[in-house]
């Protein structure tokens, strides 16, 4: 169903503070929540986690204290370090088949403000931007915060399979269709999208000048037989979005970066100036060694991703209140829990106060009948979590 959520975010019509009514991240609200417990002795197994299960690679954390220590301490260009944006122009046009030069690049303080200065870029009143739910939790916020006259036409995957609505894309198609957000692997599902549906977006918005967003946080988290794509590849009307949070583990350090056309580099560029400068510029220094690490860093968690995912199909294989379509990407699983009749919400409080159990409600990316489940822990605790999982569905 194509749906217009404009506004959305707003829950009341008393309350006149600017802003005042943009709804908090329901995921870090979940997360905050089962930090507490945990903090109050309640044992709690958090499945709730969108950060990977292993230290940031010492070599960066090393090259960070080297470069802390020789005065890297000062502001950076607003684009970044020159090393750092030529070792991702490198890696782009190496791995990602995406023409440009460190030009093209623009170092920012997490992916997540990569995302928001491009939208800040892109969005005038009355545009439209279509946006593919279940989406990460930020997007709708960010839309709204960066144009809150642009217009938000949200559209479904397909529920059972996954698959990219074509038919209502190319229905929600007009004139003033400005951008969409394209996100893969994809967060909450881990849906990995394919050549051909990546193919047919980037036909269609190079039919419709249509601008892409390509969110690529996850492009190294693949633990099926799934490949990743760049949509930048095959059209350069294009702003790819990455950063070092999920495949280097760096959550917390907040540094991301993008890769967007030249003509509107200096754009997006005024736009970081203003708002914060520059990236933290010794950790800018020390991400350099990210791009020269061998990955095989990375096999132990994705072989863990991989026995993970494996625990949670058999659990629901047998539980008929439970569904999933099998995530290929990124570190999370998206289950149905329709049968159970309960709001997403309300399974996962429940989950949590009952059971020790914290994942994200459903909701939280738009999707009222699922929960997003991290795959992102140790076998034993994850596969005890499932249990209790498994129990307090067969319970409802
Ligand atoms: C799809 C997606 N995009 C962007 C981000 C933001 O990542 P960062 O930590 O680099 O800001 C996240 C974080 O969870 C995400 O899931």
């Amino acid at each position: 169903m194509t749906t217009c959520h404009k506004h959305r975010l707003f829950n009341s019509k008393e309350n006149t503070m600017k802003h005042a009514k943009l709804k908090e991240s329901l995921t870090l609200t979940f997360s905050e929540t089962a930090r507490r417990m945990k903090h109050e002795g309640k044992p709690i197994i958090s499945l709730g986690l969108g950060e990977p299960a292993f230290p940031t690679p010492s070599e960066i954390s090393d090259e960070t204290i080297i470069a802390l220590k020789e005065g890297y301490t000062r502001y950076s260009d607003a684009a970044g370090l020159p090393e750092l944006r030529t070792a991702i122009a490198e890696k782009l046009n190496k791995e990602n088949n995406i023409r440009c030069t460190k030009d093209n690049i623009i170092i920012t303080p997490g992916a997540k403000q990569a995302l928001y200065i491009t939208l800040l870029a892109l969005l005038e009143p009355e545009d439209e931007v279509i946006n593919i739910l279940p989406c990460y939790v930020s997007y709708l916020p960010q839309i709204y915060l960066a144009e809150p006259k642009a217009k938000i036409i949200n559209i479904d995957l397909d529920k059972e399979t996954l698959t990219l609505p074509k038919e209502k894309i190319k229905a929600a198609t007009r004139e003033k269709t400005k951008v969409i957000i394209i996100n893969s692997p994809h967060n909450p599902t881990g849906k990995v999208y394919s050549k051909e549906e990546l193919t047919w977006i980037s036909d269609w918005a190079k039919e419709n000048d249509i601008w892409i967003i390509s969110d690529e946080v996850y492009e190294k988290l693949l633990f099926s037989n799934e490949e990743h794509h760049s949509i930048a590849s095959t059209n350069n009307k294009t702003i790819t979005i990455n950063g070092l949070s999920k495949t280097y583990s760096m959550t917390g350090w907040r540094i991301g970066y993008l890769c967007a056309p030249s003509l509107i580099i200096p754009l997006l560029k005024k736009i970081q100036q203003h708002i914060n400068t520059n990236t933290c510029t010794f950790i800018q220094r020390g991400s350099c060694k990210a791009f020269s690490l061998p990955e095989t860093f990375l096999s132990p968690f994705i072989e863990q991703l991989r026995i993970n995912n494996n625990t949670l199909r058999k659990m629901i294989e047998q539980n008929e209140k439970l569904s999933y379509v099998q995530p290929a990407g990124s570190f999370f699983a998206f289950v149905n829990i329709k049968n159970t009749n309960k709001t997403s919400d309300n399974f996962a409080t429940e989950l949590l106060t009952q059971k020790g159990v914290a994942t994200t409600p459903g909701i939280a990316f738009g999707w009222d009948d699922h929960i997003r489940i991290s795959l992102a822990q140790d076998k034993a605790t994850f596969t005890k979590g499932i249990k209790l999982i498994d129990e307090f569905t067969r319970a409802c």
